[in-house]
């Protein structure tokens, strides 16, 4: 069997999909691995460490694709590079179908095998494959440090000869994965943190990582499927607006997260909300991607609000720490590669929970529809929290 890993090509994706020590790792196995020339650098692993650790670095579509069984990415392929697989090759990635069935159908009609990283379900056995946690976890932690970076505040409480700076107030909104970390990263750095998710059963945790929960009363459940938050009524969505603008004003920085799988992220953060804020405060919308928490909000871009607040629409923020998320996502494709690998080649068994879930394309037929069931959360696992969760 031959793996191939491709140098990823989307704009400011430094990570890479295996990195030497995985791959070494497989080789030991008796697995051959091509890596293209130069797929690691972005994410500081040289062409040499993969050559040290037994991969054959390769320069061409034609050498990395010709003979590989599987292909693993970090992102979706772009059409030229689907067009360069050979049918029957597996590709593994973060293939986002949720919304994207027509790239489900082009894997098919390439005749391939498609496994989506993130569509893997969310539970107890497969969270070492959990590329929604690994990632996620790094967007939260750096979107802090973004914020401290631009608040022209200390984060911490100081009392020093010169006098006492009280610490930043820190909201964060969502706390999911990516919030539960941004919430452990601000406490970590001495701000006073308060967290808010629509999902009340978040609130114990946010409260043991030291942080205030936000409690507002919207008038309806918000628990969606699978541990997921459903989408509000507008009615709902109204009331919690409201109900954040006092929060908000007080805040120094707000970090969001809010998400909810398949749908444009709910608006938290309103214009109105934004002029409550006190000038040089900072936003960073983590959400910004799918439509942005904050109603000022621009993908990729900082705006300055008319009363002086800097509104950040963070985008892929892991891959702005690239060495350690593709640490974490190379051992998630491990983690799910071991597990179908029976005797040396691959062995799709449908009637695995993981398996099914993960793959969107079995060699030209569409197994599986790309649509919520897919991201089910067992209900009694556990919930990977920063600071040492399970
Ligand atoms: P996500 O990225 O889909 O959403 C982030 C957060 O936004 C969620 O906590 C959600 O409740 C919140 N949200 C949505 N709409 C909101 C609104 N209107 N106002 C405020 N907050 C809003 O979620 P993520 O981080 O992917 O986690 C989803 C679920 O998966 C969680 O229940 C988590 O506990 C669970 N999980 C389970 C794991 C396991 O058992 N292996 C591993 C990781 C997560």
């Amino acid at each position: 069997m031959k793996i191939a890993v491709p140098k990823e090509r989307g704009p400011g994706e430094n990570r890479v999909a295996l990195i030497p020590e995985t791959i070494a790792k497989f080789v030991k196995a008796g697995i051959g691995v091509s890596v293209e020339r130069g797929a690691g650098e972005p994410s500081y692993y040289p062409d040499a460490a993969y050559e040290a650790a037994g991969a054959t670095l390769v320069s061409t579509p034609g050498e990395l694709y010709g003979d590989a069984d599987v292909v693993t990415r970090v992102a979706k392929p772009t059409d030229a590079e689907l067009d360069a697989l050979r049918p029957g090759t597996i590709v593994i990635g973060v293939l986002a179908p949720l919304g994207d069935a027509p790239s489900v159908e082009r894997y098919a009609q390439r005749r391939l095998t498609a496994l989506s990283m993130d569509t893997i379900p969310r539970t107890t056995k497969a969270q070492a494959m959990d590329v929604l946690s690994s990632q996620a976890n790094i967007a939260g932690y750096k979107a802090v440090l973004i914020a401290a970076e631009h608040l022209p505040k200390y984060f911490p409480m100081l009392t020093t000869a010169a006098g006492t700076v009280k610490p930043a107030q820190v909201l964060v909104l969502g706390a999911g994965v990516a919030g539960l970390q941004a919430i452990a990263t601000a406490r970590r750095l001495g701000a006073v943190v308060v967290g808010y998710d629509v999902r009340a059963a978040v609130k114990e945790q946010v409260q043991s990582l030291g942080a205030k929960f936000l409690e507002i009363d919207v008038g309806e459940s918000a628990e969606g499927t699978g541990g997921y938050a459903k989408e509000l009524s507008q009615e709902a969505i109204a009331k919690q607006r409201a109900a954040m603008v006092k929060a908000i004003g007080a805040a120094d920085a707000v970090i969001t997260t809010a998400a909810i799988p398949g749908r444009r992220a709910p608006l938290l953060v309103t214009a109105e909300a934004v002029a409550a804020m006190k000038p040089g405060s900072v936003v960073v919308d983590i959400a910004a991607e799918t439509g942005g928490n904050c109603e000022l909000t621009e993908a990729g871009k900082t705006i300055v609000s008319p009363n002086g607040v800097l509104v950040i629409g963070a985008v892929n923020l892991p891959a702005s720490v690239p060495t350690h998320a593709s640490q974490l996502y190379s051992k998630n494709v491990q983690t799910l590669l071991e597990y179908i690998i029976k005797d040396g080649q691959i062995a799709l068994d449908m009637d695995d929970e993981i398996v099914r879930g993960t793959t969107l394309v079995n060699n030209g037929e569409i197994v599986h529809k790309p649509t919520l069931d897919a991201l089910a959360v067992s209900g009694s696992a556990a919930v990977q929290t920063p600071g040492g969760g399970a």
